[in-house]
């Protein structure tokens, strides 16, 4: 069965002329884009084949749809190779048993094959769970084990990570290394076994799931936020409104598919587009950072704001390279006026500001690349999307009033669920609005500006961190009686987890102490829930009738109790990092 016919999905098909904001905004509607899609014709859809095998019927096979670099390395797939590599990882998991709404999670590197697992898990109707490739034993559990992930694709040297043994659920793991292994299967070997035949495509509802990702809360363990095929309507139009992205555009999104933009922006939305996307495999490094955009040519760009703080520190390395770039874009944390400033003096662009969060699946508050950018505004909503700022009993602001930012409800790529958390998914809303936990102001032109959080989660390089998950670690530590964790301003990561600790009876502070409790939750956790600064306090300040840790008072350094018998007239804050 033929699901669609060729050239369904065009480039620019269905596009607005965005120049005129308000027109479009008031005439868009997001029907107008289904029928660009399979599900249209079939009432069947699949995020793989639109994403890779419908440009292969469209005669696009040989086009470049992945770069790889990691240091001098470089390799290129096509999209027909990436076609097959998909029906063949997708076939091997299905005849091995693996059917639609597995969950597969997949824990790789920034490497192709980490981009082809998603995909062909994707492509048999599965859930794909990607893992941050920094995740440590604890972080990889609470997720694998919360998800009953019955499948995990891995190589060897993380697989080191994974608590095989205390997830009942797992019953294969399948490693992208060439080897024999005790406990998991190699693909490239099964690989060369098999021959795919039948057809490999699972074709599903737009609702049915598809990717989850575990997102931190300020309280409790983090959250699975599940997605459904959906999204894609979305995250196609968004590619060509806001990533801008255009036929022979060369697009780097610097994040982890594990994170969710990697995902949606990293994978999907330029697919959709039929762009060509680059990887770096690899730690951040300025110098290796210019070298990727310089030889891989990219044009657009997303990234985040720490990352380009970063780069301007090393803005004297610009001259020596040339670069291609002709759209640059930024989420995760607020975007300070002065690295806007710094786009337009060292790489001669404006960087565009956008706004979203997991639970959203896709942009919503943008800088798009035709209007006005005010530097401090993270933009105005896109078409097809309603934001205000309202209180707490959901009455809409003044222009200027701080508030809640809501959206909405209703948008395509608006999560489906919270894993097996109903009460959860529920507390996100109030009536109609979707309440985002960010506090912001509205100008009156529409422009949005971030203000912080109306509640205690860190947001450190663009990384969201529930204090409690790092508390929960830290407590486990036999030197740590309490403890308290909130974010602090830092000039480069916007914020760094800073923990408040009550030592247990014996113990003693020490730098050696410190260090130690830093390692710990690192190796357990990640290494970016790591406290970057650790405070020993005598008592945690808290709610006189509940006892609850009273975060805030931290953050205000408001009725501390830094004890008087230490040596120098207090412990104070020690950065080990
Ligand atoms: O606080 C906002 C911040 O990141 C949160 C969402 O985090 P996460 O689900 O990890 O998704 C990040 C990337 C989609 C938001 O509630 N945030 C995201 N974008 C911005 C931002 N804060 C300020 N400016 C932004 N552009």
């Amino acid at each position: 069965m033929k699901l669609r016919e060729a050239s369904a999905l065009k480039q620019g098909e269905g596009a607005f002329n965005l120049s005129n904001y308000e027109e479009v905004s008031k005439q868009f509607s997001w029907d107008t884009i289904h029928p660009q899609f399979s599900w249209h014709r079939t009432n069947k859809v699949n995020m793989a084949y639109e994403c890779i095998d419908r440009h292969v019927e469209d005669g696009y096979g040989e086009k470049i749809a992945l770069i790889y670099m990691n240091g001098h390395f470089k390799e290129t797939h096509t999209f027909s190779n990436l076609k097959k590599k998909t029906d063949e990882w997708g076939y091997l998991l299905k005849s091995q048993g693996v059917k639609k709404g597995d969950r597969v999670f997949v824990f790789l590197p920034k490497h192709p094959d980490c981009y082809i697992a998603v995909l062909a898990a994707i492509k048999i109707g599965a859930i794909v769970g990607p893992l941050f490739e920094a995740f440590m034993e604890e972080a990889i559990f609470d997720r694998m084990y919360d998800c009953e992930a019955s499948v995990l694709i891995t190589n060897e040297e993380l697989l080191q990570r994974v608590p095989v043994s205390k997830l009942p659920h797992l019953q294969s793991i399948y490693i992208t290394d060439n080897i024999e292994h005790p406990i998991a299967k190699s693909i490239p070997k099964l690989v060369e076994e098999v021959s795919v035949n039948g057809e490999i495509v699972e074709w599903v509802d737009l609702n049915d799931g598809m990717i989850i990702h575990y997102t931190s809360g300020s309280t409790g363990k983090p959250k699975g936020v599940l997605h459904a095929h959906r999204v894609m309507i979305q995250q196609y139009q968004t590619g060509q409104w806001v990533l801008d992205l255009k036929e022979d555009d060369v697009y780097w999104c610097t994040a982890h598919p594990g994170w969710v933009t990697g995902s949606s922006y990293g994978i999907f939305a330029p697919w959709l587009n039929r762009a060509t996307i680059v990887v770096h495999g690899g730690r951040f490094d300025a110098k290796e950072w210019f070298e990727v955009l310089e030889r891989t040519g990219v044009t657009v760009w997303y990234s985040a704001p720490t990352a380009f703080r970063l780069l301007m520190d090393k803005s004297d390395l610009i001259p020596d390279y040339s670069f291609s770039l002709r759209h640059i874009l930024s989420v995760g944390e607020p975007l300070n006026p002065e690295v806007i400033t710094w786009g337009v003096e060292k790489l001669n662009l404006q960087i565009h500001d956008t706004w979203w969060m997991t639970e959203t699946g896709a942009q919503l508050i943008v800088n798009l690349p035709s209007a006005k950018i005010k530097p401090g505004s993270m933009g105005r909503p896109i078409p097809g999307i309603k934001a205000a700022i309202i209180d707490e009993e959901g009455n809409t602001v003044h222009p200027y009033e701080l508030g809640l930012l809501a959206i909405k409800k209703g948008w395509p790529s608006m999560m489906k669920e919270i894993w097996k958390n109903e009460e959860k998914y529920h507390s996100y809303f109030v009536g109609d609005w979707y309440i985002s936990g960010d506090l912001a102001y509205m100008d009156e032109e529409g422009y949005i500006f971030f203000q912080g959080r109306n509640d205690d989660m860190i947001n450190s390089s663009g990384e969201r961190i529930g204090p409690f998950e790092v508390e929960s670690k830290l407590i486990e530590h036999q030197a740590v009686l309490e403890a308290a964790v909130i974010g602090k301003p830092d000039r480069v990561r916007g914020e760094i987890v800073k923990a408040f600790i009550v030592l247990a009876e014996g113990y003693e502070e020490t730098e050696e102490l410190k260090k130690e409790i830093q390692t710990f939750v690192r190796n357990k956790l990640s290494a970016h829930a790591m406290p970057r600064e650790i405070e020993i306090l005598r008592e945690l300040p808290k709610t006189q009738i509940s006892g609850k840790i009273l975060r805030r008072a931290l953050r205000e350094d408001k009725d501390v109790d830094r004890g008087t018998d230490t040596v120098d007239g207090g412990t104070g804050p020690t950065s080990v990092a």
